[in-house]
């Protein structure tokens, strides 16, 4: 083996999970930001964990008001959640911008993309410094899921976004 640099491991480790982060903006409007750092953390109870560069609106957003929903996109939006993934919500309305379908949750005021193949509903429990990311450590509250949708996938590092044939 040769010696290699972690964000060279990021691409050997491709296919690497894909994420969209959906938070409330201070408008009440939905922001959507792609994440791939994200892990399941324990199931009793249910808690999940994800990390974002300590710039992203996103970040800002969750400190704030503490709530956000973490989906698997499904693949009908596969382009979408590229276009999610190198925008900023600060001054964009990427659901707009990117003419994304939406749907609502019970008992949630952050909407999600209305392919979506699993729904994470949490509350934020606390974030911890990281390097340059924060480390968002999740109380899950709600779960919901649609098999029909079909999950999505970050190829060559994080530079295309397809599913995967089976
Ligand atoms: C496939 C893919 C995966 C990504 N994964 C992450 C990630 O895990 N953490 C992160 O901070 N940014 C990640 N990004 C970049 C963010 O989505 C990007 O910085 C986005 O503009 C943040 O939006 P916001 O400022 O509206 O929060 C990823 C982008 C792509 C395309």
């Amino acid at each position: 083996m040769k010696k290699i640099n972690l964000p060279m491991a990021s691409i050997y480790s491709s296919p690497n999970p894909v994420t969209i982060v959906c938070t409330q903006k201070t408008d009440g409007t939905t922001n959507l930001a792609t994440v791939s750092w994200w892990t399941y953390l324990s199931f009793n109870p249910s808690m999940i964990a994800y990390a974002m560069a300590k710039t992203s609106y996103s970040g800002e957003m969750v400190r704030q008001n503490k709530k956000v929903v973490l989906t698997i996109p499904g693949e009908q939006i596969a382009n979408e959640v590229l276009s999610c993934g190198s925008t900023t919500g600060r001054n964009t309305d990427k659901i707009k911008k990117f003419n994304i379908e939406m749907q609502s949750l019970e008992n949630c005021d952050i909407e999600i993309p209305l392919h979506s193949r699993v729904a994470i509903v949490c509350e934020l429990k606390e974030f911890i410094e990281v390097g340059d990311h924060y480390l968002y450590i999740c109380n899950v509250k709600d779960v919901y899921g649609n098999p029909n949708e079909k999950a999505l996938f970050a190829f060559n590092g994080y530079s295309q976004i397809k599913s995967i044939k089976d």
